[in-house]
């Protein structure tokens, strides 16, 4: 990505989030992520947006994508009665638990020298990226905490980023962790949301880079 573009989509992050969200401690959260690797770091290490700005980017577009979501898909069915859930969602909801899903990706991912073959079977380096967590906590449950330190969340924005992952994040997991997740969703509509936006977002709007 240009700088010119991560310069664009950091002005666009942070006019959403002045759009949208006028709870208290937004302010401070802008302000630890102005400090932070937020609006220069990938989305990931070899998957989607993988490149300079790609988490910003990705916010972004799970935002837009969770939007349409809910107002193609679960509002309507709200207002028509035909959904298991009858209260309609805050959008300042959806702004920060689609935004700030990932804010557990800062100061993730750390440039470095990596290595392939080439076509002629002789090792070559290329720019890539390495995970070093400072503060294993989670995937979801990290966004959740950190943006604790700044802003009392709701229930239904925590269960919302805590479970964004769905079933990707517990393949490993029991019956317990499963009965939380299915539970999770039928809490609130913004669980599934802001689950798929992540899910769609990543798989169908935003490209691997192959180096
Ligand atoms: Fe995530
Ligand atoms: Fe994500």
């Amino acid at each position: 990505m240009k700088d010119i573009e991560i310069e664009a989509n950091k002005a666009r992050f942070k006019s959403l989030c002045e759009e949208h969200i006028h709870r208290e401690g937004i302010e401070k959260i802008l302000d630890y992520l102005e400090r932070t690797d937020f609006f220069i770091a990938p989305s990931s290490t070899n998957f989607h947006l993988n490149e300079p700005g790609g988490l910003c980017l990705h916010s972004i577009l799970v935002f837009e994508t969770a939007c349409k979501i809910y107002e193609q898909i679960a509002q309507p069915a709200i207002q028509l009665g035909i959904s298991p859930f009858t209260e309609e969602v805050a959008m300042e909801s959806i702004a920060i638990s689609a935004l700030f899903h990932d804010i557990c990706k800062v100061k993730l991912y750390h440039p470095t020298q990596r290595w392939k073959k080439d076509e002629q079977n002789r090792w070559v380096s290329y720019p890539g990226y390495e995970v070093k967590d400072e503060f294993p906590f989670g995937h979801g449950e990290k966004s959740c905490l950190m943006l604790s330190w700044y802003m009392r969340l709701k229930p239904e924005e925590m269960l919302a980023i805590r479970w964004h992952m769905g079933m990707f994040d517990m393949s490993e997991n029991g019956t317990a962790q499963r009965y939380a997740y299915f539970s999770a969703l039928d809490k609130h509509p913004l669980v599934s949301i802001i689950q798929s936006a992540d899910f769609l977002a990543s798989k169908l709007l935003e490209k691997t880079t192959t180096y």
